[in-house]
């Protein structure tokens, strides 16, 4: 089967498989993923199919949405794959991409790098920083029942994966706890001027959410 082909398939897959995902996590999420994969890359030496299959995968079964089992998404997309003949050596890279892709608090050590993953992880990364990404924090903690903002509860720069995986804090404490820390973890030189724009949008974005908690005028 040729690339395009593959493609076109995981496209029709993964619209379907989340179809009734949460706001933040549904297909055009995973379409805004795929573009930012694609514009980044256009300056890296990647594979395009391996970036491609990432970014449509990567979170057709969150574990988040999967009582925390991060082996459900590597089993779906293995499966998906190898019924298409996709090459043994492609679909492993695939599988290291789903399994490290993700933030997870940002204090666990990441066991697998490659140029593909560096590329779908900012792609990844920018969807949660600027004005999507403040709509995407806000659905999420509206979908978990979080409060907007509570100025008696810290963030917690601290916390272990597991903690942060359990956290219920307000959604305004999701910005210092990962949103914010993005920009500085960007791989690629595309990735980090995107950034920078989206996290300094973010910045003025909470400015005014204080002022107006504060009841300022
Ligand atoms: P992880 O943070 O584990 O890598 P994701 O990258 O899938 O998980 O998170 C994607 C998006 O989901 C975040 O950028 C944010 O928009 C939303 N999200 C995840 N956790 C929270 C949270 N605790 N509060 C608000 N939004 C969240
Ligand atoms: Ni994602």
């Amino acid at each position: 089967m040729t690339s395009e082909k593959i493609i076109e398939n995981t496209i029709s897959f993964v619209k379907e498989t989340l179809k009734d995902a949460e706001g933040g996590h549904d297909w055009f999420h995973i379409e805004r993923v795929y573009n930012n994969s694609r514009l980044i890359a256009s300056s890296e030496d990647v594979d395009p199919l391996i970036v491609a299959l990432g970014a449509l995968l990567h979170d057709i079964a969150d574990s988040k949405f999967h009582n925390g089992d991060e082996t459900v998404g590597p089993k779906v997309a293995k499966a998906f794959l190898s019924d298409l003949n996709v090459g043994e050596k492609v679909i492993g890279h695939v599988i290291k991409i789903i399994e490290n892709i993700s933030f997870k608090g940002g204090n666990t050590n990441q066991s697998f790098n490659s140029k593909e993953l560096a590329v779908v992880q900012d792609a990844d990364r920018l969807d949660a920083l600027g004005a999507i990404g403040i709509a995407r924090a806000f659905n999420y903690g509206g979908f978990k029942g979080r409060t907007l903002f509570d100025p008696e509860l810290q963030p917690n720069l601290k916390m272990s994966k597991e903690e942060y995986k359990a956290s219920t804090a307000p959604t305004i404490n999701h910005f210092y706890e990962k949103l914010l820390l993005l920009k500085d973890r960007m791989n690629t030189e595309t990735g980090k001027a995107i950034a920078e724009q989206r996290h300094t949008y973010m910045q003025g974005f909470l400015e005014q959410f204080y002022a107006e908690w504060h009841g300022k005028a």
